[in-house]
C-alpha cells in the first residue's frame, strides 16, 4: 500500500531503513521539512501524520504505509498562505527560517490538541479542558528549538493563532 503525502499517493522506498525525513527530502524532493539534529532533539523535521506531530528523523517511511502525511509544502492554498504562515510574517517569527517549517507544522497540530482537550505535562488537571495559556503553549512547543533567537516572535504568532480558534 502506498503512502499519501500532501494528498498525493507515492510508492514507499524499497529500502526499509529510509527515514520518513529522508524519504520526503531525498526521494520526493520536499525539502521544506528540515534536517537539523537528525536525532530527535530539535523539531526541525516535524510533519503531521493523520494530524499528529511526528519527528521525521526518528521515523521510518515504511511505518506509515497507508497513512496520510502533511508537510509545510501542503499548507498554503495556492498563493494564499495558511493563517499561521501569515502570522509568522506579521510577528517576525523567524530569522534564518530553518526551524520555521517544523515550528509551523507543530503549532498547527498544537491547536488541534487544544480543540480536543488533550492535556500536557503542565496541565493542572487531566480531567478538564486545558487553558490555552502561554505556559501551555510554551510547553507544547518545547520540542521545537530556534537557534536564531526568534522564540518571542514565534510564540506571539502561535498565541494569536490559538486565540483565533473559536472551538
Ligand atoms: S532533525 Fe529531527 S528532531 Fe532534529
Ligand atoms: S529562525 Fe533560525 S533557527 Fe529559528
Amino acid at each position: 500500500m502506498p503512502i499519501t503525502v500532501n494528498d498525493q499517493s507515492h510508492d514507499l522506498p524499497d529500502d526499509v531503513r529510509v527515514s520518513l525525513l529522508d524519504f520526503l527530502r531525498e526521494h520526493l524532493g520536499l525539502t521544506g521539512t528540515k534536517k537539523g539534529c537528525n536525532q530527535g532533539a530539535c523539531g526541525a523535521c516535524t510533519v503531521l501524520v493523520d494530524g499528529e506531530r511526528v519527528l521525521g528523523c526518528l521515523a521510518l517511511a515504511v511505518q506509515y504505509e497507508g497513512r496520510s502525511v502533511a508537510t509545510i509544502e501542503g499548507l498554503a492554498e495556492g498563493d494564499d498562505l495558511h493563517p499561521l504562515q501569515a502570522l509568522f510574517i506579521e510577528n517576525d517569527g523567524f530569522q534564518c527560517g530553518y526551524c520555521t517549517p517544523g515550528q509551523i507544522m507543530s503549532a498547527v497540530a498544537l491547536r488541534e490538541e487544544f480543540a480536543r482537550g488533550s492535556p500536557s505535562a503542565v496541565s493542572s488537571d487531566m480531567a478538564t479542558t486545558p487553558e490555552r495559556s502561554l505556559l501551555e503553549i510554551r510547553e507544547r512547543m518545547s520540542g521545537n528549538l530556534c537557534r536564531c533567537g526568534a522564540h518571542n516572535g514565534i510564540i506571539d504568532a502561535i498565541t494569536t493563532y490559538v486565540a483565533e480558534d473559536g472551538r
